[in-house]
């Protein structure tokens, strides 16, 4: 005999295979897609991506909001939110992946990449000097479930690597600053600028000239590079521009952007100095994600402690 459902779940997902999440969602669980009417009773659970805002308020037994991405910005940007606790999950492939893009893009900045694809445009033999990993420091701008997981391949090819956190961290390898007081020392201390930290009002706008300025140019790569797959609202696209077109920046590597998609008028697309990833560096995979969150409801009804809530002051 079927068992009866559990509870139900509503989705609402933007930009995302919603019939594939009701799919893997739906082992014990009612999976539904819409309120039934505006204050739906019976829903218990929200995941959701980029959702409509006012969807989930005045639903008076929902008990869980689950992010589907590793960021909640998307969440925050609600401003009728109901005040029931919010989850999200992080998938260690989610991590696996953001690591090979970020040694991707810091190779290709530490091997010369832009150069090597310029000469080959133009049948240009010629090799340039070339700084070896250890020589160079990558500073990793939050070193949270994706941080972390960076500085630890980085740390394997030889890389200098420093962390920016918010509250102090101790990290094997990695020289640690936080807090306003340690931006200023951990930015002279490094040539490549990973950024990978969620977007909070405290973070908003954080990429901008003056941070720029404060990264260590002379250096063995010939300049200080920009990689950030963060979020596009931490950064200053016009500052951007500006240090790179004055020298302030060599290079950079960018996933996210003010606004997405990138508009077909933004001068990054065309910017010899710039590489451009479309908000891509890792995707959340529903097969990975899917047991993870039926893992957590399913503690969240015994009572037990959660993993990775996410905590509203802060944001993240
Ligand atoms: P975590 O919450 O695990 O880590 C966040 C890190 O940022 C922590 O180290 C935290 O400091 C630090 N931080 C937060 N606020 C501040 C602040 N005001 N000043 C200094 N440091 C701060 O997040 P994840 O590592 O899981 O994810 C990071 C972000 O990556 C996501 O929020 C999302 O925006 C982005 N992302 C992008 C993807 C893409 O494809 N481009 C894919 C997935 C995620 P502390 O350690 O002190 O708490
Ligand atoms: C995320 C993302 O936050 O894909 O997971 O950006």
């Amino acid at each position: 005999m079927p068992q009866p459902a559990r509870g139900r779940i509503l989705l609402s997902l933007t930009g995302q295979d919603v019939d594939h999440w009701r799919r893997l969602l739906g082992k014990g669980y009612e999976v539904v897609t819409e309120r039934a009417y505006p204050s739906d009773p019976s829903i218990d659970y929200a995941v959701v991506w980029k959702h409509r805002p006012g969807v989930l308020s005045g639903l008076p037994g929902l008990r869980l909001v689950i992010s589907t991405g590793a960021g909640v910005d998307h969440i925050f940007a609600d401003e009728d939110l109901p005040d029931v606790p919010i989850l999200r999950v992080v998938a260690e492939n989610l991590a696996t992946h953001m690591a090979e893009y970020v040694v991707w893009r810091v190779m290709d900045h530490h091997r010369q990449g832009a150069t090597y694809r310029d000469q080959q445009a133009r049948r240009i033999w010629r090799e340039p000097p070339q700084a070896t990993a250890s020589e160079v420091a990558v500073g990793i701008m939050g070193l949270g479930r994706l941080g972390q997981v960076a500085a630890k391949a980085l740390l394997s090819l030889g890389f200098g690597v420093n962390g920016w956190t918010r509250t102090p961290r101790s990290v094997a390898g990695v020289a640690t600053f936080h807090g306003e007081a340690g931006l200023k020392d951990f930015l002279a201390a490094t040539d490549i600028l990973v950024v990978l930290l969620p977007h909070t009002p405290a973070t908003e706008g954080i990429i901008d000239y003056d941070l720029l300025r404060g990264l260590r140019r002379d250096n063995a790569l010939g300049g200080a590079v920009l990689v950030n797959a963060g979020r596009g609202r931490l950064q200053r696209q016009a500052d951007i521009l500006r240090a790179l077109d004055d020298g302030t920046l060599k290079e950079a590597s960018l996933d996210v952007f003010e606004e997405e998609p990138l508009p077909q008028a933004s001068p990054l697309w065309t910017h010899r100095q710039v590489f451009v990833t479309p908000h891509a560096a890792a995707t959340s995979d529903p097969e990975h994600l899917a047991p993870l969150m039926l893992e957590q409801i399913g503690r969240f009804e015994r009572g037990e402690p959660l993993d990775n809530l996410v905590d509203r002051q802060t944001g993240y």
